[in-house]
């Protein structure tokens, strides 16, 4: 077999100090992968005088998939090369609550969902600006009759949601439903928009994945209002199996889902398209514990874990999850935001031995 071939990020601030010991565990399980590490952020800013360098764009396209860290500033032109370059649409992220896993809930028991979030579109297009430009357009808010650009100074954002962008990462939620009830799951998608606000953008979204479902009759399907979905999720999060929903709602909602299962470090996540995926955890770079050693991992490794799955080693993916459950519910060696006292070394060392 020809190895993989993944590119590593180890992103800014305290992230490489959670993706270091990550690969090294990764290491005892001698997989057949061949590892690039092109100078990105900081290091490319170095060498070649820009954090996302030719080289590193080259090394992305003759990879499998990347592994990252976060990005603060620095690596983000890497991260929007994976999202928007490679087309990466579909943004996976599970919440699935371990035993050990210091949530604040007071029944976790039996959370597991996944939110899947449209990653290319909605309010993501980064379409911005003066309100006057709009002057052309003639645009008049239905429900102030005002003549928008009367309302300048001002900004505007815009905000985009396709059929094409819209269908491909609702079918994808609900393969994965499909998926997932071959593993025991209910089998049920939930979408998630403002359709009773935004009826043309986010009813839209709402239309479109309607139409999908139907293609789908094993599945279950609801649509909720996005504030519904989101008093639901932390009132009973037990109900929901996979959540579909446009990018800016799956980007807050997945940070408020990982702190119900006990916080950002143990939140992982995959960004999928249709050639090409990469994998990084959900929290961004924790620069206010840089340095010291006592990042929580676990989010990374997890995504390492859903990385494994998707290059074919599955079982070797299993195995590290299986790792992390025994450390966490043994609950004898655990990260500080979990209410342990264990270094990120220590804590990973923990891992390694059950491995
Ligand atoms: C995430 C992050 C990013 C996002 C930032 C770093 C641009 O918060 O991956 O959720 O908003 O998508
Ligand atoms: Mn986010």
């Amino acid at each position: 077999m020809t190895p993989k071939r993944v590119v590593v990020i180890e992103g800014d601030d305290a992230a490489p100090e959670a993706v270091r010991p990550t690969l090294a565990l990764l290491d005892q399980l001698n997989l057949n992968i061949d590892w690039l590490t092109p100078p990105v952020g900081d290091q490319g800013k170095q060498r070649y005088g820009t954090t996302f360098p030719e080289q590193a764009r080259r090394a992305i396209d003759e990879s499998d998939a990347t592994f990252f860290g976060a990005a603060s500033g620095k690596s983000t032109a890497a991260l929007f090369y994976l999202r928007f370059g490679k087309q990466t649409y579909a943004n996976v992220r599970p919440v699935k609550w371990l035993s050990g896993f210091n949530s604040p809930l007071a029944d976790p028991k039996g959370l597991d969902l996944v939110i899947v979030r449209e990653n290319l579109e909605d309010l993501y297009l980064g379409v911005e600006g003066e309100i006057k430009d709009l002057d052309p357009l003639d645009l008049t808010s239905p429900f102030t009759r005002e003549k928008i650009t009367n309302m300048s100074p001002g900004r505007y954002a815009l905000k985009v949601i396709t059929e094409k962008g819209t269908a491909r990462v609702t079918r994808f939620a609900f393969e994965l439903a499909r998926n997932r009830k071959r593993h025991g799951r209910p089998g049920k998608v939930t979408c998630a928009t403002k359709y009773n606000m935004l009826f043309r953008s986010d009813g839209f979204f709402k239309e479109v994945a309607q139409k999908i479902a139907e293609s789908y009759p094993d599945i279950e399907f609801e649509t909720l209002i996005v504030d519904d979905f989101a008093h639901r999720l932390v009132a009973k999060p037990q109900q929901f199996d996979v959540a579909v929903m446009p990018n800016l709602y799956g980007d807050i909602l997945s940070d408020m889902a990982g702190g119900l299962v006990g916080g950002l470090g143990l939140a992982p996540s995959g960004c999928y398209g249709d050639n090409y995926a990469y994998f990084e955890p959900v929290h961004g770079t924790a620069p206010d514990i840089a340095g010291q050693n006592i990042i929580n991992p676990t989010a990374t490794i997890l995504s390492a874990a859903m990385m494994l799955e998707y290059l074919g080693f599955k079982p070797e993916a299993e195995r590290i999850e299986e790792a992390v459950q025994k450390v966490y519910a043994e609950g004898r060696i655990l990260p500080r935001d979990q209410g342990g006292s264990a270094t990120t070394t220590e804590f990973v060392k923990a891992i390694k031995e059950y491995l």
